[in-house]
């Protein structure tokens, strides 16, 4: 399976958006990350269309829309207007999950669903094949630069055996705290997608932070 790295750009500097974009479109990144936060779902208010309309003027890499709000199917069509690689609902937002992801991929958009530190990877199996990827938060959403939570390994693990039971073809992202410290655990337990916010935007040298990330991920 090939392996991704997602850096998120909620940890960038909005005053110099466009040349963030610009060193991640340079780098060896495959997507970016982008957090959407109505402070409804999460304590937290990040930014909306207006932003993303800009953004997507200047990104050369495929995006990866994390949606980290109530109601989702409300925003949706929308959001698939700007084409992304993967557009994310989170499980515990959606009362008809199966109905919204069949939405989503009715754009010929893949389909993610992403799951709280607190909720059970058995909520995923009823829906483990019709999702095209599992987010495994491993922090609490609502902020870039948290710790990440340990616990999160194991949960990659279980994602994993489900995969493999079901004859899912789904891929595994995992996203909070993540960095060159534990990289190579998350990997390991089996994601293949890995976001990074502030390892990659708070570091001295944002080319470099994703150069050494990628280096672990190949
Ligand atoms: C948290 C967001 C994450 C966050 C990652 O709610 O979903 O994508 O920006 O940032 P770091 O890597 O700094 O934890
Ligand atoms: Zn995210």
């Amino acid at each position: 399976m090939a392996h991704f790295l997602s850096p998120s750009i909620l940890s960038a500097d909005f005053g110099k958006l466009k040349e963030q974009i610009e060193l991640i479109n340079e780098s060896k990144a495959d997507f970016i990350h982008i957090d959407i936060m109505d402070g409804v779902f999460v304590p937290n208010i990040s930014f909306g269309f207006t932003i993303l309309d800009s953004l997507v003027n200047y990104a050369k890499k495929p995006l990866d829309i994390h949606l980290m709000i109530v109601e989702p199917d409300k925003y949706i069509e929308r959001f698939a207007s700007y084409k992304p690689e993967f557009l994310s609902v989170h499980i515990e937002s959606c009362i008809h999950l199966n109905r919204t992801i069949n939405y989503i991929k009715s754009f010929n958009i893949k389909a993610g669903v992403a799951l709280n530190p607190h909720t059970s990877v058995n909520c995923m199996d009823e829906i483990i094949t019709d999702a095209d990827m599992v987010l495994i938060m491993s922090v609490n959403p609502g902020f870039g630069g948290q710790k990440f939570i340990h616990n999160s390994v194991s949960k990659i693990q279980k994602v994993k055996q489900l995969i493999l039971s079901s004859k899912s073809t789904a891929d595994i992202e995992v996203d909070g705290g993540i960095g060159l410290q534990n990289i190579d655990s998350v990997l390991k337990a089996g994601a293949n997608i890995i976001v990074a916010g502030n390892s990659v935007f708070k570091s001295q040298n944002i080319i470099s932070s994703v150069q050494n990330l990628k280096e672990r991920i190949i």
